[in-house]
């Protein structure tokens, strides 16, 4: 809670590769309704990008994109603070605190860890085991009361909470257990080429996510090759339907109809129609905010500004809860 009675939410997303309709449908567009509710800080989490290899110079590139589609999306600076994870000292040394209350055992049965080890067993790192420490440390800094979050990062907040939670009973209360906020609808979309599998930049697929970089032609081609299901109809039923439910909720979100308005837009009329008006929908939403961020991305004082005043704020609160923790464990404060 704020002085003046606003919760703090708090997020992020990876600076690695492409941002995919889904991470744009299921987080960053519901973000910026938020920022007047809330007191919303927003991270580009950088730190956590290096737990998978990248390659430096298209690291920051991503970082700079990523921090201009947040803010081209709708993210007010002037509102929220926003800032990225690396300009924040405290993150990494929340960290390593809650890293000697966490127990390996609960690390090692987290469902992201084991998907990540198979997909690159030649670098199991100790920071992809501890992905999910330094998350719960970005959380607990700010005192997060809400964090609104996909389905697959459930398990990783739930760390979040009995770390805290494990903290506040070793020594005293200290930090807010913080909730998931997780919206009822688009919170997860779906590969357009596998209707069981998430819509993910890593997908080897390129066919199977749209990237908030993709153009008109791109957008409609791999709506043009999305599976569908069975018979013609334009139905929801995730049971029966998956892949055309999916592709509704992608419409329905897209054009604020409801579901049944939609299936009774395109009843009678097949796929060939459907995923052509389906295109052009995605299209529409895409663009505005793919002219924005060139125009910002062009505008790098205006970046850097956002990117100090970020910091400064992020860093004013991270470090007041950081030396509350390292005096309840026992660390003599430095001498001034
Ligand atoms: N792990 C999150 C993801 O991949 C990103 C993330 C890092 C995050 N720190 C966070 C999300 C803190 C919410 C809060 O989606």
């Amino acid at each position: 809670m704020t002085p003046d009675g606003k919760k703090i939410v708090f997020s992020g997303v990876q600076p690695t590769g492409n941002i995919t309709l889904g991470n744009y449908l299921g987080a960053i567009r519901n973000w910026g309704a938020m920022q007047d509710e809330y007191q919303c800080i927003f991270s580009v989490v950088d730190l956590h990008s290096i737990t998978v290899a990248q390659q430096p110079a298209e690291l920051r590139k991503h970082t700079m994109e990523l921090l201009a589609l947040y803010l081209a999306c709708g993210i007010d600076p002037e509102k929220s603070i926003v800032f990225l994870q690396s300009h924040v000292h405290a993150h990494a040394e929340l960290a390593w605190v809650l890293d000697t209350i966490a127990y390996i055992g609960e690390l090692n049965r987290m469902t992201q860890f084991k998907d990540k080890s198979r997909k690159h067993q030649d670098n199991i790192n100790m920071g992809l085991m501890n992905y999910p420490v330094l998350m719960a440390s970005d959380i607990l800094l700010y005192q997060t009361d809400v964090v609104p979050v996909g389905k697959d990062q459930k398990q990783h907040l739930e760390l979040a909470r009995t770390l805290a939670e494990r903290f506040n009973n070793r020594y005293s209360p200290t930090f807010v257990v913080p909730e998931p906020y997780i919206a009822k609808q688009g919170a997860k979309i779906m590969s357009l080429q596998n209707p069981s599998a998430k819509m993910s930049k890593s997908d080897e697929n390129e066919n199977a996510s749209i990237f908030l970089t993709d153009d008109v032609a791109t957008v409609a081609r791999k709506f043009k090759r999305a599976v569908t299901d069975s018979d013609t109809q334009v139905r929801y039923s995730l049971s029966e339907k998956p892949a055309v439910s999916n592709l509704l909720t992608i419409y329905s979100l897209c054009t604020g109809k409801t579901i049944a308005q939609c299936e009774k837009e395109f009843d009678g009329l097949g796929y060939g129609v459907f995923k052509e008006k389906l295109a052009q929908a995605v299209s529409d939403l895409l663009k505005p905010i793919q002219e924005k961020q060139a125009l910002l991305l062009k505008d790098k004082a205006y970046l850097e500004k956002v990117l100090k005043e970020g910091a400064e704020k992020a860093n004013y609160l991270a470090n007041k809860t950081l030396q509350k923790v390292y005096k309840k464990v026992g660390f003599v404060p430095p001498i001034r």
